[in-house]
């Protein structure tokens, strides 16, 4: 009865060569550095679960962020251990795609026909490490408050519009419930939908190409 709602079901969805192309399509022998990019999506799943479910109790306004975030910790049910997810789980994302990278760069993966698999890398690692810029903001505890202080400073010296983006990373001359605000958005809409898309181009070119095999000596 199952399989054949199943082949009902795929004459008309065609799931199955989807699930031939993503599951079961052919791969050269490989060794574990080659499970870094899987861990790293792993990660990134973890992050947007635990993001969504941190945005129940989270209040991003000076007033409330401070205490909203010391209730998650000591009061929601779990919400410690929700917390710790999404805290440790920024720092391994960090590092996860970072030891990815230089297993792609130790093997010459990124040479033909993979150069646009490189490139959306390329755009997830930014983007990883503005999650970590945002998100650090959000506690809004002294840490918080100054390592954004000097974090968006940094920026500051950059050639010519270095003023202009100080101005328009904190909304203002100093940090503020604007830049709160903005950081927040920006953590919680922008950074998510470009994560996003940037996977789902980058794992499509995965699938597409193949896999890189691991170089012999000559080739
Ligand atoms: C959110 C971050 C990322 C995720 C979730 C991700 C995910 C993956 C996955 C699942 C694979 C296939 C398995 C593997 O080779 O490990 C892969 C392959 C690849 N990734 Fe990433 N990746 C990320 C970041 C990066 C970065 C930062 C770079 C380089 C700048 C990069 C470049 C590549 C390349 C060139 C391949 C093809 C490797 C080959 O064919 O051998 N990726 N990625």
């Amino acid at each position: 009865m199952a399989t054949r709602v199943g082949d009902w079901l795929d004459e008309r969805l065609g799931w199955g060569s989807l699930w031939q192309a993503i599951f079961l399509r052919k791969i050269p022998k490989v060794n574990w550095l080659y499970t870094l990019g899987s861990a790293t999506l792993f990660v990134a799943v973890n992050q947007v679960v635990t993001g969504i479910l941190l945005t129940i109790y989270y209040v991003p306004t000076p007033d409330h962020a401070y205490n909203s975030v010391q209730f998650i910790t000591t009061q929601v049910s779990a919400g410690w251990l929700i917390r710790g997810l999404h805290h440790w789980g920024a720092s391994a994302m960090v590092v996860l795609s970072f030891l990815h990278m230089l297993r792609v760069i130790y093997y010459g993966s990124y040479k033909f026909p993979r150069e646009m698999t490189w490139l959306t890398g390329v755009l997830l690692l930014i983007i990883v490490l503005g999650f970590g810029f945002t998100g650090y903001l959000l506690p809004w505890d002294q840490k918080a408050y100054w390592a954004t202080t000097v974090g968006t400073r940094i920026f500051e010296v950059t050639p010519g519009i270095g003023e202009l983006l100080l101005r328009v990373m904190r909304g203002g001359e100093e940090l503020s419930a604007v830049t709160l605000a903005r950081f927040y958005g920006i953590h919680i809409w922008l950074l998510p939908a470009a994560l996003l898309f940037l996977i789902s181009v980058h794992l499509y070119l995965v699938i597409r190409i193949g896999i890189s095999a691991v170089p012999k000596r000559g080739d």
